[in-house]
């Protein structure tokens, strides 16, 4: 995700621009630039790949005396990692930088376009300063100008701007994404979009909220609210340690990936759904054109995204869909033909194999798609077309928001093969969209059921083995959760389908077994039950995860339930990575770091 640092003062601009980025590098970027007002005059550097591009393209430069400065680590959503698309973007005289997506960014880019505006990158970004200076050029005074910017853009953002037409200033807005203003002693002003950023240079910050904007010099700090109601700031003190900075006051960053999962579904949501239509501007508009099939192929979590999703392609987009784990598929011989479209999904999108069958499958002819989390990674340059998934850096090995964000996707696009091929009408695709838009909330974690688990976790430390069970798309769900609980708490967990229980792996059943049982009441319910049923006489332990009460459940983890099994599904995943982390946690090991797994596995 993307990083923003911002200075006003009088010490060198570049020096502690460069200093916060750094800070801001565990949010992993593919860019970084920076851009400083000194006597009159913009200085601006950007740089593809490590900071340490910048810094070396920087070493000649340095301010003396007063200056303002923004710099910027971006990691792609609009538009490639490219040193174009890069931040701070430039209008005449004036920089940017941004972090979020802004929603509206198209139409906004046509009528600026048509008022003879010239936009270098591809990015969303590039529209907020064209506008702020088309406001100046109609002679609105730069307080106001910015202000009419920020109100007409739609989204989430947190924005810096510097401009020569107020050379001691830099102004700023927040919607959605974090913005933090700091002083100090010498009444030097600084900018992050976290606390890392700042530790070492604030006395006191200021935490800013949504829908606030306002603009810092030499002697002030002014913030307003949405209606231009002047705010008193509300001082607070900085944390102290740069890693609990970093990991934003969580005990591991599975946990901190875990509740970000909200924000950044929303993030994945955005500028994607119409009102009854979905949109991926991103993919060519023929890429189903005489397709009849679908290969979906991954490897680990991102398999079992796949093989969520092939519930949703069938049932939604009717089309005939098959689901590969990529080590397999590439010694198999298969037969692909080119009426099908190939997918892979990859969080990283750097997988060894994942990677060759997506090299064999466009050998064989075959249209490519890769849903991915990394712009400019392998896949991604490889593949016919991409949808990345907005996650931003999961530093976890486990993988959390990586899948939250790929089902996401997987949905949107499920229904995007039906809105082409009408297998749905507008108006359940309209039923459709109203329920994605509720899964950021359904993904928000309420502090009473994270306790609940935690509690509970202590009951799951020891026996033979877990079986995790579901039926129909909570049984990619159940193998999902088998491998977050083996990956860190090194019990041995398996998934499996609820009605394959009896066919040979009930004769484990007993009271050191534990079973966690996938039930919402939105799918086949009494079928589930019934194999639950079936295994609780033979004495197995089970923890249900269920809306509806179970008089045979030893532990019974209350859902909230929805109106639709895709929200239960969203739901149940949480509590699964949420169990599974404080199982984990219990038994003392690294959450983040579990042994003999890598993040990103490129060898075969
Ligand atoms: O980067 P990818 O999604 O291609 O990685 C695939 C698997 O290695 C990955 O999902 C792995 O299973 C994770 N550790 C799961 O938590």
């Amino acid at each position: 995700m993307c990083g923003i640092v911002g200075y006003l003062g009088n010490h060198s601009s570049k020096s502690i621009l460069l200093d916060g980025l750094s800070e801001l590098e565990y949010r992993g970027y593919d860019s970084a630039g920076i851009a400083v007002l000194h006597d009159g005059e913009f200085s601006y550097f950007k740089a593809v790949g490590k900071l340490e591009n910048l810094i070396r393209k920087t070493a000649e430069f340095d301010t003396n005396g007063f200056s303002v400065g923004i710099g910027h680590t971006r990691w792609a959503t609009h538009g490639k990692p490219t040193e174009i698309n890069a931040h701070p973007h430039l209008g005449n005289s004036s920089y940017v930088v941004h972090n979020g997506i802004i929603e509206n960014y198209q139409s906004l880019k046509k009528q600026l376009t048509a008022k003879g505006k010239n936009f270098l990158s591809q990015t969303d970004t590039e529209v907020i300063v064209h506008l702020f200076e088309s406001h100046l050029e109609e002679g609105v005074a730069p307080v106001e100008a910015f202000r009419q910017t920020i109100h007409e853009i739609e989204g989430a953002y947190a924005v810096l701007l510097v401009t020569k037409s107020k050379p001691d200033t830099i102004f700023f807005a927040k919607n959605g994404s974090p913005m933090i203003v700091g002083t100090n002693e010498s009444d030097e002003k600084f900018f992050g979009s976290s606390d890392a950023a700042l530790i070492g240079n604030c006395s006191q910050v200021i935490y800013l909220e949504d829908s606030q904007l306002g603009y810092v010099t030499p002697t002030k700090i002014y913030i307003e609210n949405e209606s231009g109601e002047s705010i008193a700031p509300t001082f607070a003190h900085l944390p102290e340690s740069k890693l609990s900075a970093q990991k934003e006051g969580f005990r591991f960053f599975m946990e901190k990936e875990i509740y970000e999962q909200s924000t950044v579904i929303s993030d994945t949501l955005l500028g994607r759904l119409g009102s009854d239509t979905i949109i991926f501007d991103e993919i060519e508009p023929n890429l189903l054109e005489g397709i009849r099939e679908i290969k979906l192929c991954a490897c680990g979590t991102s398999y079992h995204a796949a093989l969520a999703s092939s519930y949703l392609f069938e049932r939604l987009g009717k089309i005939r869909t098959s689901v590969e784990i990529a080590s397999e598929l590439r010694y198999k011989e298969p037969l692909l033909t080119p009426d099908t479209l190939f997918i892979v999904i990859s969080q990283s999108g750097e997988t060894a194999d994942t990677l060759e069958t997506l090299k064999m499958a466009k050998r064989a002819g075959l249209r490519t798609l890769v849903i991915c989390n990394v712009d400019n990674s392998s896949m991604v340059r490889e593949a016919d077309g991409a949808i990345l998934t907005r996650a931003g850096i999961e530093k976890g090995v486990a993988s959390t928001k990586a899948f939250a964000t790929q089902m996401t996707v997987l949905w949107m696009f499920a229904l995007y093969v039906a809105q082409t091929n009408k297998t749905m009408t507008p108006d359940t695709i309209r039923e459709q969209i109203a329920l994605l838009r509720e899964v950021p909330s359904v993904v928000k974690v309420p502090q009473d059921l994270h306790e609940r688990l935690r509690r509970l976790s202590k009951r799951y430390l020891h026996g033979h083995g877990f079986f995790f069970i579901g039926r129909d798309i909570f049984f990619p769900l159940a193998l999902e959760g088998a491998l977050k609980l083996k990956e860190i708490s090194y019990l041995h967990a398996e998934g499996y389908p609820s009605g394959e229980m009896k066919h040979g792996p009930i004769a484990l059943a007993d009271p050191e077994l534990f079973t966690i049982a996938l039930m919402p009441s939105n799918m086949l319910y009494e079928k589930t039950k019934s194999n639950v049923e079936e295994l609780s006489a033979r004495d197995a332990t089970i923890c249900a995860i269920s809306d509806t009460p179970f008089e045979n459940a030893d532990d019974l983890i209350q859902m909230v339930g929805h109106t639709h099994y895709m929200l239960d599904f969203f739901e149940i995943m949480v509590i699964l990575q949420l169990l599974s982390m404080e199982i984990a946690i219990r038994l003392g090991n690294d959450v983040d770091m579990p042994r003999n797994l890598a993040k990103s596995v490129t060898v075969e």
